[in-house]
């Protein structure tokens, strides 16, 4: 999409980076190496937590969830389990957001980026209230956009990827932010492949009508719906590992903030 210089573009503010992803896409990995970017290209990061249960984060958070709510201590105090008490410290969190936003906000004219790590289960982020509320919380502040962490070497077969499509397309449909598609792990398996089914739909279709044990109906249905989700979406190949597509990562970022300041 063209750049505009509308007076909304011009205002300076950092967009934020939500970073969500499958358990060992490389989430965590992948911020790191998106921190250690930052600093080596003087890109003005600014680094949240959001993960309760992280032992050893393996970079530097501006603001730690960790620092505020104690994980260990909330599962004995409700009586809960691991994932109780990770969605619980999320909701505690979330009472506290605009707290956070104030924060970032008073910084605001010294930064560029503002990544934020989110709890390794996917779903206590995406399919929580506490999760809609700070995603909401920071978008109707700052230009927001979602990044989706796919593991590339995991979704080479065709219905893997419909799946974990289906999962993205299910989060865009519920932020209505605009979403990136990180295709992690391109030192192990190039995206190319992926790249391909999502602009032409028929051979995504081909692809998936291989497999003859999935119902053709209902994949050709899936195929078309998807082939709507692909003209929303951005996508960029990295390699946490090797660092490869992180200037690409970052170029992506900013068209996605060219998109929320013509749309939201
Ligand atoms: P959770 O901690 O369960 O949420 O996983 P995560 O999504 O944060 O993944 P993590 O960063 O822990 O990475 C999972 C595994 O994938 C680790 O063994 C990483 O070394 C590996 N990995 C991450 N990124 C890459 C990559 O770009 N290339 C390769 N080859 N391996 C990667």
């Amino acid at each position: 999409k063209p750049s505009t210089s509308s007076p909304t573009t011009d205002v300076k503010k950092p967009i934020i980076v939500i970073v969500i992803g499958m358990a060992g896409s490389g989430k965590t990995t992948l911020m790191h190496r998106l921190v250690a970017h930052c600093h080596e290209t003087g890109k003005r990061g600014y680094v949240l937590n959001l993960d309760p249960a992280v032992t050893n984060l393996p970079y530097g958070a501006n603001i730690d969830i960790r620092d505020t709510v104690k994980y260990k201590n909330v599962m004995k105090e409700y009586g809960l389990g691991p994932n109780g008490g990770i969605l619980t410290s999320l909701n505690l969190f979330a009472t506290k957001f605009d707290e956070v936003v104030g924060l970032v906000e008073k910084r605001a004219s010294e930064l560029d980026y503002v990544l934020v790590d989110t709890p390794g289960q996917i779903e206590i982020f995406t399919w929580s209230a506490s999760g809609a509320i700070i995603t909401e919380a920071f978008a109707s502040t700052f230009p927001t956009v979602v990044t989706y962490v796919v593991d590339t070497p995991r979704s080479t077969s065709p219905v893997t990827f419909m799946s974990n499509m289906l999962y993205a397309c299910g989060i865009l449909y519920k932020t209505r932010l605009p979403l990136m598609l990180a295709f992690n792990k391109t030192d192990v398996t190039q995206h190319e492949f992926a790249v391909e089914w999502m602009e032409d739909f028929e051979k995504f279709q081909d692809a998936v009508e291989c497999d003859k044990s999935y119902n053709a109906n209902l994949s050709r249905s899936l195929c078309l719906v998807l082939d709507e989700f692909y003209q929303n979406l951005h996508n960029v190949g990295v390699s946490a590992v090797t660092g490869a597509g992180m200037e690409k990562f970052f170029q992506t970022v900013d068209a996605c903030r060219v998109e929320y300041m013509e749309n939201y």
